[in-house]
């Protein structure tokens, strides 16, 4: 739920109005360019958007003052009251809750003198908490501005204050880059096509993506037709990376003999799902074989221009990205009449505002659209009705990603990897409790075990795994007996799991599940949209009944409520993020009923649960 802010009056510089002046005037010129407007005025002002700013914003572009503080409040980015130099986000999603993120909070807290949401007296950081910031293997981890810090201990976030207090704030653009600590795996080469030239090649070189043979493939697309790109497509048997598993080439299939013109391609890079960062690696790590993959699939459907919608937080893949497309455009490889084919087409960034439900593919078009995420009721799907209204494919950066090596070696080399099921390889994320967590590249089907056990050097500290919650925040909880099962669609949808976007959260017996449901519903009630009511009162009761449960007052009517609420919603809300509360309060209800019965009971076995009022 989003909270309303009061904005705050500031007296604006004659160079500050005259900049905010100039940007509104260039963003008024763009199709969607309220967001961009705002981004960029709250830069000039300092972190933050004064009351003088709006107002400048809303009458330079002709836009309303109460729709334009609709859309600034939906976005939780955008701030209408002051902020410090350096905004601090404190990450609370599970990885990082499970590993210590709540007792870092505490020592902000105390070493800056203020609470979540307050700046600093001498106005140097403001504290703020946050849902996942796709940095997952190195939590539990925080952002100041652009730059992320990881591996936090009570230690190092003392050291970090201490550097911002003394001017030593590090500049994202010069940070090593992307580092994989499971680069070590897999062991044949023959598994690795979409990580090839992650830590491999400067993601900032189009000449070092060239040498490896970078847009050979688009090159053979813009020889074959539309339809036969397609068909490859379909016959490698990839399915859609960003959760749902939706077969690509058949989505293209819908949208390509649309009469519809203009089309429109997106590549969904909000990758706001807790856990998951594979999104990160590739565009960071290897720009151009998205924008190619990106290219390949304008073709085939006949668009010719292409939006990459990126979370907000993601300073350094939106950097890179735009360096790569910059490279390609003067190459020849994007733009106009791309090596002389006569096919056009163009790609540009859209910054997200810090809205998990913008990861939805109707939210995200609204967004680039400059309106709320509010997801739209479907259908009409957006291959027939997507970005201003016209035909428009979105994928997932990782789908985008595959497609160049499927057309590069055809589809049976693709569909060889996997299982029946499952074709080709997936990026799988391994968080939480494992002694090396991380992302790796390996064929479908491969089994969760060898995941955790061989890739991720097992349970850290040699603890017990108590459960695996697979696929992301919106998927059910597994336990140990099901760690054999292949991480293929099929199976692990068997065992109340999901494949989802390929995050796997692993919790040791240290971990209350009580506690971490907590955690998840609280994400859930915060992102709401609040479009409809059954998720918008949904989330909230359910929120508000798991801490009943956790401060040891609930009883067994609570908990039947709470499914049946989460089952309700599940039929009734208007978008999956509505659906999701169902699968892990079923599963865990099932499979964790005596953790569940002893805080019936009154008292929190592993003593984690505190009896504290529901926050925010
Ligand atoms: C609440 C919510 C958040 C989502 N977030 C993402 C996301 O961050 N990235 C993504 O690719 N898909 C996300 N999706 C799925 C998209 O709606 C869509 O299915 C996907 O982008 C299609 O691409 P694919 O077929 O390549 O997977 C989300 C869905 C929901 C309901
Ligand atoms: S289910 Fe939730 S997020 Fe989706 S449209 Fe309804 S209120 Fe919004
Ligand atoms: S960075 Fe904290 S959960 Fe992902």
């Amino acid at each position: 739920m989003m909270e309303i802010k009061t904005p705050v009056s500031a007296t604006l510089s004659p160079e500050q109005i005259s900049a905010i002046q100039d940007t509104v005037s260039r963003c008024k010129a763009v199709k969607g360019g309220l967001q961009p407007a705002l981004h960029a005025v709250q830069g000039i002002c300092g972190n933050w958007l004064p009351l003088e700013a709006l107002r400048l914003i809303s009458e330079g572009m002709d836009i309303p003052y109460a729709y334009l503080y609709g859309v600034m409040s939906f976005y939780t980015m955008f701030s209408p009251t002051p902020r410090g130099k350096y905004i601090i986000r404190m990450c609370e999603s599970p990885p990082c809750h499970i590993q210590g993120a709540d007792n870092l909070l505490e020592v902000l807290k105390g070493e800056l003198g203020i609470k979540v949401g307050e700046t600093t007296a001498d106005g140097l950081f403001t504290l703020e908490q946050t849902a996942c910031l796709g940095v997952c293997e190195v939590s539990p981890a925080m952002q100041i501005n652009e730059v992320v810090h990881g591996r936090l201990t009570a230690e190092r976030v003392k050291n970090i204050l201490a550097d911002y207090r003394a001017g030593k704030a590090p500049d994202f653009r010069q940070l090593p880059r992307t580092t994989n600590p499971l680069s070590d795996y897999p062991p044949s080469p023959d598994e690795v096509s979409l990580f090839q030239n992650v830590d491999q090649i400067d993601p900032m070189s189009l000449d070092a993506y060239l040498a490896r043979g970078g847009y050979e493939a688009l090159k053979k697309a813009l020889d074959q037709t539309q339809v036969e790109v397609i068909n490859v497509v379909k016959e490698s048997g990839l399915r859609g990376r960003g959760g749902a598993g939706f077969p690509t080439g058949l989505k293209w299939s819908f949208t390509q003999p649309s009469p519809v013109t203009p089309k429109y391609i997106i590549c969904n890079a909000d990758e706001g799902e807790p856990g998951t960062i594979k999104d990160r690696y590739l565009m960071e790590g290897d720009p151009h074989r998205v924008l190619e993959g990106m290219a390949i699939g304008g073709y085939a459907v006949g668009a010719s221009v292409g939006y990459i919608y990126c979370r907000g937080e993601y300073y350094l893949s939106m950097h890179r990205l735009q360096n790569a497309i910059n490279a390609a455009v003067a190459k020849n490889l994007l733009g106009d009449n791309i090596m002389g084919t006569g096919f056009c087409f163009h790609i540009q960034i859209q910054t997200g505002g810090g809205s998990y439900v913008c990861g939805e593919e109707t939210a995200l078009i609204e967004s680039i659209q400059g309106e709320r995420g509010n997801p739209r009721v479907k259908p009409p799907f957006p291959g027939q009705v997507g970005v201003w209204y016209k035909p428009t494919i979105v994928n997932n950066v990782e789908s985008w990603a595959s497609v160049p090596s499927i057309i590069a070696q055809g589809a049976d080399w693709y569909k060889a990897k996997g299982t029946e099921d499952s074709k080709g390889t997936k990026i799988f994320q391994l968080t939480g409790h494992v002694n090396t967590p991380g992302v790796v590249e390996a064929n479908m089907g491969l089994p969760l075990s060898t995941l955790i056990d061989q890739i991720g050097g097992g349970c850290r500290q040699g603890k017990q795994i108590k459960a695996v919650q697979p696929g992301g925040a919106a998927c059910g909880f597994i336990t140990p007996e099901h760690l054999n099962t292949p991480l293929e669609y099929a199976a692990m949808s068997k065992v109340g799991g999901a494949v989802g976007s390929g995050t796997m959260l692993v919790m040791d017996d240290t971990v209350c599940v009580i506690d971490v449901v907590k955690c998840l519903l609280s994400f859930f009630q915060h992102e709401s949209c609040g479009f409809c009511l059954p998720c918008r009162r949904g989330t909230r009761v359910l929120y508000e009944l798991i801490c009943k449960v956790a401060a040891g007052k609930a009883t067994q009517a609570d908990l039947d409520r709470m499914l049946t609420l989460s089952k309700t919603m599940v039929d009734s809300a208007n978008c999956a993020l509505g659906w999701s509360p169902y699968s892990f309060l079923k599963t865990t209800m099932e499979r964790f009923k005596d953790e569940y019965d002893a805080h019936l009971a009154g008292s929190c076995p592993l003593g984690v649960c505190k009896a504290e009022e529901p926050s925010h």
